[in-house]
């Protein structure tokens, strides 16, 4: 286990929280662009408590409003114009996932000489890292990507139907102002898409990292058991602060960096899954629980131990005599009835997704990352067969 990490992102944490907005965004400028999505943050009036907050504190403000649910480049480049028209000195993102990642994408794109599209993955060898970026203050209003607190921003090219990533240090917020109270309008399927993707976060590294990494064994599993735990009374009831709060603890927590130092891990699953959200356009966590357990059962052939674990530690499957197998098997049963328990779609055709594009899925999967062989990185790593079985088991 070796590992060299940094996280240098303030998070100030807590109910009411959204008050301090103004003066630690002063720290970082005095004009700003402020991101937002799709418009709810205006219906439930946290943006004008924003602005109210930003304005006492001397800080002038432009929007960039409309961000999509997968978040599109030709977005990006529009943020990024207005921040330099406007002579923006920092930049605010006012929502979820796809507001966050795309309002760090903007900040570096202000700066980035090179094609749009070059400053997000691929293995074809036009990826660019960016090297600059104006600072980024995330207020998420939804518990699910951890975007807040993480240098990593996933874009969409809505011409070649590809979704790529950018995860680089100069892309870490300043500064997260998390503050569960704006999440309680948050409705129940978003609610649990959230909790599938912050799970799905810890999962990844968890069955994909190194061996011998056992504090970061129980750290996940922590993750995993306060999300079970809380997630539910989120979904059932979304005024429970106290359950919206440790849900949103625990999605910062999953993607942060902590669970995962030094696991190296492959993300497999979350690969996989923005094909398909690329293509589909449909949510990305409701894809992750599509793939999840479809992916355990694959991945699960060639590890039994570990997935033996997950089954004994998460949900006390007792092995009774029965091999590694048999316990591995249960736990991702019961993992699949988790999600569907609080409402997640577990079958591609409930997507609306058939078995048309399903070699496609896979080339451009591989296409965007692979590990030099052809293969996606994970454990085991996988062909283009194997991805395409998953799918098909999922179908
Ligand atoms: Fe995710």
């Amino acid at each position: 286990m070796q590992f060299n990490f940094k996280n240098p992102t303030q998070i100030i944490f807590g109910a009411g929280m959204l008050a301090q907005l103004g003066e630690v965004a002063g720290r970082y400028g005095k004009h700003a662009l402020v991101v937002t999505g799709g418009g709810s943050v205006k219906r439930n009036g946290t943006f004008d408590r924003a602005i109210e907050s930003l304005k006492a504190a001397g800080v002038s403000v432009t929007e960039c409003s409309g961000v999509e649910p997968n978040p599109r480049l030709s977005t990006v480049v529009r943020g990024a114009q207005i921040a330099k028209d406007e002579n923006c000195d920092v930049v605010i993102a006012i929502g979820g996932g796809s507001t966050m990642d795309a309002a760090k994408a903007m900040a570096a794109m202000v700066y980035y000489e090179d094609e749009p599209w070059n400053m997000f993955f691929s293995s074809e060898g036009t990826f660019v890292p960016p090297t600059r970026a104006l600072p980024v203050i995330t207020v998420p209003t939804l518990a699910a990507t951890g975007s807040e607190m993480n240098s990593g921003a996933v874009i969409t090219n809505e011409e070649t139907k590809e979704k790529s990533f950018v995860n680089v240090p100069i892309l870490f917020p300043k500064a997260a102002i998390v503050d569960p109270e704006l999440t309680v309008t948050v409705p129940a399927d978003q609610t649990a898409y959230g909790v599938c993707d912050l799970i799905t976060h810890v999962t990844e590294g968890y069955f994909n990292g190194v061996d011998g990494t056992p504090l970061q064994d129980r750290w996940a599993e922590g993750v995993i058991q306060t999300a079970m735990e809380w997630g539910p009374k989120a979904v059932a009831d979304g005024n429970d602060l106290e359950a919206r709060t440790q849900v949103q603890w625990a999605s910062v927590a999953a993607l942060n960096g902590w669970v995962q130092i030094g696991t190296k891990a492959g993300y497999p699953v979350h690969m996989i899954e923005h094909t398909l959200s690329a293509h589909h356009d449909v949510a990305h966590a409701a894809g992750l629980a599509v793939v999840n357990p479809s992916w355990m059962r694959f991945a699960a052939k060639q590890r039994p131990e570990r997935f033996a674990q997950f089954a004994e530690r998460v949900f006390g499957v007792q092995r009774n005599g029965g091999g590694a197998e048999e316990a591995a098997r249960e736990g991702i049963d019961r993992f699949e009835e988790f999600l569907r328990s609080i409402g997640c779609p577990t079958h591609l055709s409930e997507l609306g997704i058939g078995e048309e594009l399903i070699e496609r899925y896979a080339d451009d999967t591989l296409r965007i990352i692979n590990d030099g062989n052809g293969n996606l990185p994970g454990r085991p790593t996988m062909t283009k067969d194997d991805i395409v079985n998953v799918l098909r088991a999922a179908l």
